[in-house]
């Protein structure tokens, strides 16, 4: 893949397009046969791609800002520039006045733009989004697709 582009796996639902993903980002290891990214062997290891599941899973108990940091949290704690990124993507991405919101309180809409965000932040070169527009409005996708 080249900086920049889009792969988009289409398909009819229960065709393999989740399990695909799970097999890229290491949460399944195939059968038979390997997984390369850039000529690398990562077979059925994790770290390797950002990764929006199709469920947000977001952590009830953490803030907008917090959930978006999560990454950094279990990895290698938090810096300062880490929340300032999350700051500046939840204005980016409409959630700018809800930073220190839980997600009980959000729409749909509102958690999977923050599920999103937290795959950003996790600055991977290859992002992984499984139908990461589906809850939202068309007005609301159109603009997260820009
Ligand atoms: N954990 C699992 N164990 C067994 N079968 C599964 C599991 N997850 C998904 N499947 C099956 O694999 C197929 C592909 O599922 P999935 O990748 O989620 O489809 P899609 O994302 O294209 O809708 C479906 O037939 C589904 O029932
Ligand atoms: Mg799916």
């Amino acid at each position: 893949m080249q900086p920049g582009e889009f792969v988009s796996p289409v398909g009819p639902s229960g065709c393999g397009k989740s399990t695909l993903f799970n097999l890229v980002s290491g949460l399944l290891r195939p059968d038979d046969d390997r997984i390369e990214i850039d000529d690398v062997d990562v077979t059925g290891q994790s770290g390797h791609v950002g990764y929006m599941l199709q469920e947000d899973l977001l952590v009830p108990w953490r803030s907008v800002v917090d959930n978006v940091t999560l990454g950094a949290a279990l990895t290698r704690g938090v810096t300062k520039a880490d929340r300032a990124q999350a700051i500046d993507f939840a204005r980016r991405y409409g959630l700018g006045d809800f930073l220190d919101h839980y997600p009980h309180a959000l729409s749909g809409g509102m958690r999977q733009r923050i599920a999103l965000m937290r795959t950003l932040a996790t600055n991977h070169d290859l992002l992984l989004l499984d139908e990461p527009f589906g809850a939202l409005d068309s007005q609301t996708r159109l603009e997260m697709q820009q």
